[in-house]
C-alpha cells in the first residue's frame, strides 16, 4: 500500500483503492453485485451525485449511506446488500 491508497473491505473482500475514490467506485472496482431492492431487483448507482439513492449501502455499520457521496477511507467496511 502506498500513501495514496486506502484499504477497505467490501462484502468481506479486502482491496486497496486510490485515495479520493468514492465508495461507489470502489464497489464497482471490487466487482460487488450491489444491493437488492425490496422487490428483488439488483440496483446500481445511476446519478453519481447524491440524488437517486440507488447506490445505498451499509458503511461502517450505518445503513442506507449514499456511497457515491462518500470517499473511501482506511479501514472502512462496506456491506452492499444490508
Ligand atoms: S448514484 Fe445516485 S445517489 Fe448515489
Amino acid at each position: 500500500m502506498s500513501a495514496s491508497t486506502v484499504r477497505i473491505t467490501i462484502d468481506g473482500r479486502k482491496l486497496a483503492v486510490m485515495s479520493g475514490t468514492s465508495v461507489a467506485a470502489a464497489i464497482a472496482q471490487a466487482g460487488a453485485p450491489g444491493r437488492l431492492s425490496c422487490s428483488g431487483q439488483r440496483r446500481a448507482p445511476v446519478c453519481g451525485m447524491g440524488v437517486c439513492f440507488e447506490c445505498r449501502a451499509n458503511v461502517d455499520g450505518c445503513p442506507q449511506q449514499r456511497t457515491c457521496q462518500l470517499p473511501a477511507a482506511e479501514g472502512m467496511v462496506v456491506l452492499t446488500d444490508d
